[in-house]
């Protein structure tokens, strides 16, 4: 019984550490290079954002997808984009 409930909280934990992990390597994959956790890189820091758009998914979806705003040349898929922006909106 013990160990089935031991089995079940780290399955919960793999479960809940999962996205928000994919999420951090995307971030890494598509906006690493410009974006770092904390410091000011080419373009702002995720912490910085995450102040600056707290609470307005939104706007900082636009920020990001505008194509005449800040990345022309953003090559990553929506939905990544949309996973990446909520986790930075949570860092
Ligand atoms: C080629 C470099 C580059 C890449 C790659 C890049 N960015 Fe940016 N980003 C910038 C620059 C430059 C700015 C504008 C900085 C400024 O105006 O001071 C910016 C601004 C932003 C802003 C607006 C910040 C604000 O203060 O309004 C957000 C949000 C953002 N980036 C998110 C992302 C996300 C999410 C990704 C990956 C999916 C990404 N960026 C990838 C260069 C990049």
């Amino acid at each position: 019984m013990k160990i089935v409930l031991i089995s079940a909280v780290i399955a919960l934990g793999v479960l809940m550490a999962g996205p928000a992990r994919a999420s951090a390597d995307l971030a890494n994959a598509n906006c690493g290079k410009c974006h770092e956790m904390d410091k000011k890189k080419k373009g702002p820091s995720y912490k910085s954002m995450a102040a600056k758009y707290k609470g307005n998914e939104a706007g900082a979806l636009k920020a990001v997808e505008d194509p005449k705003g800040d990345h022309p040349e953003m090559k990553a898929k929506p939905e990544d984009v949309k996973a990446v922006v909520k986790w930075i909106l949570q860092q």
